[in-house]
């Protein structure tokens, strides 16, 4: 187990486009368990691997319902519409709204490389939707409706 530093946003690996993962490693396997480790110590809700400045397409989720690891991941379907606050661990201490889609269909891989489809509402949705953007190189904030503005708990 190890807790990996989360880069900022300014950090030039957050803009780039991130590499399919051609099969499981053991370097792979430990990013893995290093990006949830990560994940859960800074409680966010989600994780994409180039957020620890490695370049893969490798997501884990955890919206309240247990670990969710996504590796090649691929959005299929997408349906209605959710308008709400979002934040992002590389962008610590904002907030901004952002309008995403209410239902998202998507495939990955898990961690044995098996394909699997996961469907999600909500929170889920926005949070599949946020993560594979990462892989992209975009951040939510190119997204803000308005402003970002500060959230309160981190003024302390
Ligand atoms: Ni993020």
């Amino acid at each position: 187990m190890a807790i990996r530093t989360i880069r900022e946003m300014g950090d030039d690996v957050l803009t780039k486009v991130c590499k399919e993962v051609p099969k499981m490693t053991l370097r792979t396997r430990i990013l893995i368990e290093d990006m949830l480790d990560t994940m859960y110590q800074a409680d966010g809700v989600g994780l994409a691997a180039p957020q620890v400045g490695i370049l893969k397409r490798i997501v884990v989720i955890d919206v309240g319902e247990g670990p969710i690891v996504m590796i090649n991941p691929e959005i299929l379907e997408t349906s209605g519409e959710q308008t709400g606050e979002e934040g992002c661990l590389s962008v610590p201490g904002k907030a901004g709204v952002v309008t995403r889609p209410n239902y998202v269909k998507a495939r990955a891989l898990n961690e044995n490389m098996e394909e699997y489809i996961i469907e999600g509402e909500e929170l889920l949705a926005r949070a599949i939707c946020h993560e594979l953007d990462h892989l992209d190189g975009h951040l939510y904030v190119e997204k803000v409706e308005g402003e970002l503005h500060d959230t309160n708990y981190e003024e302390e």
